[in-house]
């Protein structure tokens, strides 16, 4: 693995898991935890769905580079789930496959719909037709989440499962490089 791969880094659609699996591995390893939905929720101090009512989705995104930028530039490896959207910025796929082993939580749309259908945390699936969007989504977001470092097909395994898988990419023993 290249050196500068400092971070464990997950993308992914809105349900695919990245904040469960994120929260699971960072125990699992000891490392530092950070999703950038919650970075930029905390600086902010509000909810996405209040950021991107009050300010837009424009808004939401420079909070989220910024976030971003941030959590990659920790000099300890830490895991960082982003958000679903985060791979469509090219400043963010430079910071995120520079600094980290980018892992991709693969899931269908109906699986993602199953697990998202009663969140209302997030704004871009309050419409009419949720998997619809879901779907439109995932078109336009699959050719940069296959781009990762790794993909993990998600469907059928749990958290722990998905981990173990992730793990076996991740060197346990980590040279005085790190
Ligand atoms: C978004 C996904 C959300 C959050 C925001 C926008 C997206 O994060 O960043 O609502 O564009 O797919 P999760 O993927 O963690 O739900």
């Amino acid at each position: 693995m290249e050196i500068t791969k400092l971070h464990i880094v997950l993308i992914g659609l809105m349900g695919s898991g990245k904040s469960s699996v994120g929260r699971q591995l960072a125990t699992l390893t000891d490392l530092s935890y950070f999703d950038t939905d919650w970075m930029v929720e905390a600086q902010m101090r509000k909810p996405i769905t209040e950021i991107f009512r009050q300010f837009g989705e424009a808004r939401f995104r420079e909070l989220e580079h910024e976030m971003i930028c941030k959590a990659v530039s920790e000099t300890k490896p830490a895991v960082i789930a982003t958000g679903g959207g985060a791979v469509m910025n090219s400043a963010n796929r430079e910071q995120l496959w520079q600094r980290g082993l980018v892992v991709y939580l693969q899931a269908d749309v109906e699986l993602l719909f199953e697990r998202t259908a009663r969140d209302q945390h997030r704004p871009l699936l309050h419409t009419a037709d949720p998997q619809a969007r879901i779907a439109e989504l995932l078109q336009a977001r699959a050719p940069f989440y296959e781009q990762a470092d790794l993909v993990v097909p998600i469907r059928h395994k749990n958290t722990a499962q998905i981990c173990e898988e992730i793990l076996r990419h991740w060197p346990a023993e980590r040279g005085p490089d790190y």
